[in-house]
């Protein structure tokens, strides 16, 4: 089993903008400018229509831009500008609108498009199976849902009837979707402040994030934050179940022996694992699920956003066979909950995974972007980290006594303007997530325009 890649880290921990955690302000007047700049009179129009018929949310309306294609690693806007995504809201492991994807969705749309509750049907069935035969360990019992919040619902349903208690411990900083039993084992400000009560029990630990640990273990993790997390499991005393990310998509990337004493704490005080690969399952960190860098089974593994196939939406809850002790109460209950579209999708992007070594071609192509992102943490000094596991990278900007998060916003801009778009996590984090299609000749591009970004606005 491969070692989880060391973070690079140039200088020590900061402080993080609690509310810039998901990605780059929709209000700022760089994007305005952005917009001004570089959209026609048309897209501008549409996306004031936007403005006006959506409710206004943060990271959404009002939008950055009208997209009218997509294909492969690429987004094209409405008068034809291609866009090297490298976002995708981590939907599109196997890139956009791939032909083995499309097919299958068009085959199982001419015969059964929907399957009502209370019948079963067979994509449903072999991807169940498929999911079981593929994920580690005796995660073979399984739910689907139309999303990832409502997979980690499920989960906390589930955990609480199987341990017979409601307490969990989750991480701050983390994400786990927008819902409210979701945002409550959250940790993010922009999805908890002001909206009262959130559940009950909902413990938080800090992350294993060592440029802001509280426990100051410096550039490399000491396992103080597991030593913690296990000091809240015995002073509570009765905990379900701890929720996690196996890696954070900021990302932060936790040490190998990490998640194995989590484990072992869990196993001590009778709490359940639930590990949440929703954005980073089928490949993206260089294997199928991202556990499997840590050689630790979870109770539960959920997963979702590519496993649809970038084109529907589908999230699984995968669980450990004795947990199937709920028969007679209602776990999920989704409408959607054994759609074959959605299920026909599903088995052909793990199908694509497989056959076009998507998850080998991650580690490998993952390696050498993070060998070319070092090398320009070496040049640009305002590149305070590097880090990164398969093709999910995170590269940190700091601007010594300036406005790091505006600096970010800049990069982003000038990027844009190049053709390479990317998420913004944390204020500070250029986080990047390209397909795990990705040419190398892509990859190189993309790396060069944020160097170039880079030269310009630092
Ligand atoms: C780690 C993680 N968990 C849960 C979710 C929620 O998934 P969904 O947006 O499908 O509800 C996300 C979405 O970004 C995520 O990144």
């Amino acid at each position: 089993m491969s070692e989880p890649p060391a973070p690079r880290t140039k200088s020590g921990s900061k402080a993080r903008d609690g509310l810039r955690s998901e990605g780059e302000s929709n209000r700022s007047e760089l994007r305005r400018m952005w917009q001004q700049a570089h959209l026609n009179d048309e897209i501008l129009g549409l996306l004031r229509e936007d403005e006006n018929y959506f409710l206004h949310q943060s990271l959404s309306s009002p939008c950055l831009d009208v997209i009218a294609k997509c294909r492969g690693s690429y987004l094209e806007n409405l008068e034809g500008k291609r866009i090297l995504d490298f976002h995708g809201n981590s939907v599109h492991q196997v890139g956009f609108g791939h032909p083995k994807v499309v097919e299958a969705v068009r085959r199982q749309m001419r015969s059964l498009p929907f399957c009502p509750r209370r019948y079963t049907n067979q994509p449903a069935i072999q991807l169940a199976k498929k999911l079981a035969e593929i994920s580690p360990g005796d995660l073979s019992k399984v739910l689907f849902a139309p999303g990832g919040s409502a997979a980690i619902g499920i989960a906390l349903k589930l955990a609480r009837m199987a341990s017979g208690r409601f307490k969990t411990i989750s991480m701050w900083d983390a994400f786990h979707g927008a819902s409210l039993d979701a945002i409550s084992v959250g940790g993010e400000a922009l999805f908890r402040r002001d909206i009262g009560p959130l559940l009950p029990g909902s413990e938080h630990v800090p992350p294993p994030d060592p440029r802001n640990c509280p426990f100051e273990c410096g550039s490399a993790c000491n396992l103080k934050c597991a030593d913690y997390l296990e000091y809240v499991l015995e002073k509570e005393g009765d905990v379900g179940a701890v929720v996690a990310e196996t890696v954070r998509s900021t990302p932060y990337i936790p040490p190998r022996d990490y998640w194995m004493q989590v484990r072992r704490a869990c196993d001590r005080h009778g709490a359940l694992l639930i590990l949440d690969e929703i954005p980073n399952c089928l490949g993206r960190t260089g294997k199928m699920f991202a556990c499997e860098h840590y050689g630790v089974e979870p109770d539960m593994l959920v997963i979702g956003k590519g496993l649809g196939g970038g084109i529907f939406p589908m999230a699984a809850l995968m669980a450990r066979r004795e947990l199937d002790i709920a028969p007679d109460f209602a776990l999920g209950h989704y409408t959607h909950e054994k759609n074959p579209v959605g299920c026909a999708a599903a088995l052909a992007a793990i199908e694509v995974v497989e056959t076009e070594g998507l998850a080998e071609r991650a580690a490998e192509l993952g390696a050498h972007a993070l060998e070319r992102l070092s090398d320009l943490a070496a040049r640009h000094t305002v590149i305070a980290d590097v880090r990164g596991i398969g093709l999910l990278l995170g590269v940190e900007v700091e601007a010594p006594g300036g406005d790091s998060a505006l600096l970010a916003e800049r990069i982003l801009y000038a990027a844009l303007e190049q053709g390479l778009s990317f998420k913004i996590s944390m204020g500070t984090i250029l986080t990047l997530t390209p397909p795990l299609t990705i040419t190398a000749e892509e990859l190189d591009s993309a790396i060069d325009i944020l160097d170039a970004a880079i030269t310009v606005t630092a």
